[in-house]
């Protein structure tokens, strides 16, 4: 196999040809395998990753450094951006420049839109996105697209709906370019002040994608053999009062499932808050907690392919 991601950075889904994503699907899928065999990889043994987190996180964090040391590897870590020079004003450039001298490759978590572009820009190492404010979270939507393949066979001809804060969230932002590649039709849902930016519509259609738009949840539901449900993420909003408007504008919970195209998997990064009932959990199209466990095999993966190890 020749290693499709050697020595490259992770900084955005549209940076991924078809090729690319299935190969990591193909690296994962072996690697989950082993891992569930309950055999021991190493074939990141001396290698160190470094995980910068300027902004919360549990799943993205817990599960690249996880991924780490199930590939044999070891792993540094700045947990919170408070406990860190950035709080004494350093730039993110000087800071990688700086953690690169301690590792191989840095998975970068930061409130600032491009900032993992800027790390890469200052690195020689691979420098992988863990999500740059409402701009892009690739790996995450590598781990989707791993998801609904497991969970429905392929992408291809699927109707996905991506619903609640596309304005903001940027694991929808990555996932909607990744769908378009594989060719599902995407459906927006969406109230008129959480909507998905136009340039992205605008990119998804030229690469001849079919997106709808349809704001109605229940209808969006009826149409959609997966429905990807999104936090309003509070905290990209200039007030609170302005966060409330919106705040529990979306709750899935079983009534609309009943109602909804039969089978239709339910998805979502979490955290979640409010926008689907714990009734849901039970469904057995409630994939949400699958889809967490997908980004360890997905980032094992990603790590060892980017640092050449596969
Ligand atoms: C998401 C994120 O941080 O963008 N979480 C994640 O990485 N799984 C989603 C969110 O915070 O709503």
């Amino acid at each position: 196999m020749k290693n499709l991601l050697k020595g490259k950075d992770v900084l955005t889904a549209q940076q991924f040809s078809k090729e690319e994503i299935l190969q990591v699907m193909d690296v994962a899928a072996d690697m989950e395998k082993a891992v569930r065999k309950g055999k021991n990889l190493d074939n990141m043994e001396g290698k160190i990753l470094a995980t910068l987190f300027f902004e919360p996180s549990t799943r993205t964090r817990l599960s690249f450094e996880a991924a780490m040391l199930r590939v044999g590897g070891q792993v540094i870590s700045v947990a919170s951006g408070a406990t860190s020079s950035a709080a004494k004003g350093e730039t993110i450039a000087d800071s990688v420049k700086t953690v690169e001298g301690y590792a191989d490759v840095i998975v970068i978590r930061h409130p600032q839109v491009g900032s993992a572009q800027e790390a890469a820009d200052a690195a020689d190492i691979p420098v992988i996105n863990g999500g740059d404010g409402t701009g892009q979270h690739p790996t995450q939507a590598l781990l989707d697209v791993y998801t609904i393949t497991k969970e429905k066979g392929g992408l291809e001809g699927l109707t996905v709906c991506l619903l609640g804060d596309l304005k903001n969230g940027r694991t929808v932002h990555s996932l909607s370019h990744m769908l378009a590649l594989f060719g599902a039709r995407i459906v927006l849902c969406a109230p008129e002040v959480l909507k998905m930016p136009d340039y992205i519509v605008a990119d998804l259609k030229q690469r001849g994608a079919e997106v709808l738009e349809i704001p109605d949840a229940a209808e969006a539901a009826q149409q959609s053999d997966v429905l990807y449900v999104t936090r309003v993420q509070k905290e990209r909003f200039a007030s609170e009062e302005d966060y409330l408007k919106v705040k529990g504008i979306y709750v899935i919970d079983m009534n609309m499932i009943r109602q909804a195209k039969k089978g239709i998997t339910i998805m979502h990064p979490l955290p979640r808050v409010d926008e689907i009932a714990y009734e849901v959990d039970s469904y057995e199209g409630a994939a949400y907690f699958r889809q967490a466990h997908n980004g360890l095999p997905v980032r094992m993966a990603l790590l060892s392919m980017v640092c050449g190890r596969v």
